[in-house]
């Protein structure tokens, strides 16, 4: 992905995290995602007072992807306040489900310009994938 795009993106989530519901944490985020027809959906964190029932901004933006007809994500751009955070497992694991051929790219930008950046493939090399329920 070169530079331009990538800072696109990151602006896009930096954006995002403006309508972060987290009045438990205090703890906003907001996220970007590029899929491969070229869209950028965003999402932010959504909490509620039953804690369980939160959802991350990488999720909140992928199911709008998901229910918008997209199938794979090209990157994730992930902005917070403070120094870079990584998504969460069950983000990674969200992803994997709608990588396609190639690793989605995750970016997780702080608010000082710091900016982290790794395939999917390096955060979960391991993932769970569904054929592998064919053996139970
Ligand atoms: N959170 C995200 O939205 N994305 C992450 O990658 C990690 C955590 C949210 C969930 C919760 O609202 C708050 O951050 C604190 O965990």
């Amino acid at each position: 992905m070169n530079i331009p795009e990538q800072d696109g993106l990151i602006d896009a989530a930096r954006a995002a995290r403006e309508s972060a519901y987290a009045p438990f944490s205090n703890f906003k985020v907001g996220a970007a995602v590029l899929v491969s027809s070229g869209r950028v959906f965003t999402g932010c964190n959504v909490e509620n007072a039953s804690f369980g029932l939160t959802v991350c901004a990488e999720r909140v933006a992928i199911w709008k992807a998901v229910s918008e007809g997209e199938r794979e994500i090209v990157a994730v751009a992930i902005s917070v306040d403070g120094k870079p955070a990584m998504p969460c497992g069950a983000c990674l694991q969200v992803m994997q489900e709608f990588a396609g051929d190639s690793s989605p790219v995750v970016i997780a930008a702080g608010s000082d310009g710091e900016v982290i950046r790794y395939t999917l493939a390096e955060l979960m090399p391991h993932a769970f994938e569904e054929f592998q329920q064919e053996g139970k």
